[in-house]
């Protein structure tokens, strides 16, 4: 799942602080085997240099009026995949708002027949200032797209919205601008990830290896297919990009609570954390150590049987030690799920995973990252749906 790798992104840079995040997005599309032409704003060059633009993007810094003189506009616009504006100022969205072109990249958006991304930035009075909101919702409805920005502390040493998104999330948009499969738009889908952890007294727990990275791939995928996702996560390793709403729980009864007061939400239901089976007897004092002890177990909730599933698409995940295909199709039959992947113990916590994806029609083996086999799942799941 790399829908950078090939592709054109003409990179319009503008006046504004975060123009020295630039280079990183630069380096991380190269890296990612896409191409990005920089263009710079005259007022850009004052806070990112044409000449580490360069460097990290391989690429001549183009201008309007070079010689000999050609309409290089009318060419990058037609060269580019996807005009990404990042950090796009205050000024440079009025512009275009007003149909202005008297500089580079005003002028090659006035001529791509591209999408085109904006990714604001400014301080927060500017960007509550009715006039940019208006212009914003104009050239939305024309068929502009906006990364809305984030909120925390500003550049001018102020606190709140106007901060430009970091460059992972950043990446995200830009991947979902370019990703062939939209079929999902309008759909919510609901994810749970991570592992839960149970309390044997007041500082132990018991909990398993699950990493979150399935159901982090998972969100990517679905978000990149157009969806709007939320995610339902247990103690989990991996950084989820604060673009994705995230609910946070421990135990098996908060995630019950959790996915039982959202399911109403969704379309579609998938369930990647790997909950608990078992709940401890929980001691109210810490136990002494020395002394051999036995703990006792109880079968905690099954989450699953407790949803009314008519009207919604559910996906399980099934987690073997042997026997991962009849396992997997024992679990969708049983649990009555729509789509089941099965796969063996042995890919918990790691980048890599492998098994099968168990529908009532048919089942299919896969194998690679877990980005990989989470675009998988949801192209399954667009056949079925759509
Ligand atoms: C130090 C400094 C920081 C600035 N930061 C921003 C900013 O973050 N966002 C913004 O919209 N304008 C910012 N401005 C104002 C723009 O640079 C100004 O509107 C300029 O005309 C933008 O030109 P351009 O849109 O052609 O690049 C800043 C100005 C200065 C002097």
């Amino acid at each position: 799942m790399n829908f950078l790798c090939g592709r054109t992104i003409l990179l319009g840079v503008t006046g504004g602080i975060a123009a020295c995040k630039v280079p990183f997005l630069v380096r991380e599309i190269v890296e990612r085997n896409g191409r990005v032409i920089p263009v710079l704003t005259e007022n850009a060059k004052k806070f990112v240099t044409p000449e580490v633009l360069e460097v990290f993007s391989g690429e001549r810094i183009r201008e309007l009026f070079e010689r000999p003189s050609s309409p290089v506009h009318i060419s990058l616009a037609g060269e580019c995949d996807l005009v990404l504006v990042a950090p796009a100022t205050f000024n440079f969205i009025g512009k275009i708002h007003a149909g202005i072109a008297d500089d580079l990249l005003s002028c090659l958006i006035a001529a791509t027949r591209s999408p085109v991304l904006f990714a604001p930035a400014m301080n927060k009075n500017m960007w509550r200032n009715p006039v940019l909101q208006r212009n914003i919702k104009e050239l939305e409805s024309l068929g502009y797209k906006f990364i809305p920005p984030g909120e925390g502390p500003l550049a001018c040493g102020e606190e709140g919205e106007g901060r430009m998104r970091e460059v992972p999330e950043l990446l995200l948009f830009v991947e979902r601008e370019l990703c062939p499969e939209k079929r999902l738009s309008g759909k919510k889908v609901l994810i749970t990830g991570g592992g839960t952890e149970e309390e044997v007294d007041p500082v132990r727990v018991i909990t398993n290896r699950s990493s979150g990275r399935m159901a982090l791939s998972l969100v990517k995928a679905f978000f990149f297919a157009g969806a709007e996702v939320k995610l339902i996560m247990g103690r989990h390793e991996v950084d989820i990009p604060s673009i994705f709403p995230v609910k946070n729980v421990r135990t098996v009864e908060e995630m019950k609570e959790a996915v039982l007061s959202e399911f109403e939400w969704c379309d579609i239901l998938v369930m990647a954390a790997a909950v608990s089976d078992f709940i401890p007897e929980r001691k109210k004092e810490k136990i002494k150590k020395g002394k051999e002890i036995t703990l006792k177990l109880k079968p905690a909730p099954d989450i699953l049987s407790l949803l009314q599933k008519k009207k919604k698409f559910i996906v399980g995940f099934s987690l073997e030690s042997r026997n991962i295909l009849k396992e997997g199709k024992r679990k969708l039959e049983e649990k009555k799920l729509d789509l089941v992947f099965s796969n063996p113990v042995k890919v918990l916590g790691g980048e890599e995973t492998e098994g099968y994806i168990i529908t009532g029609k048919k089942e299919r083996k896969v194998s690679g990252t877990k980005e990989d086999v989470a675009w998988e799942i949801v192209l399954e799941i667009v056949s079925m749906t759509t």
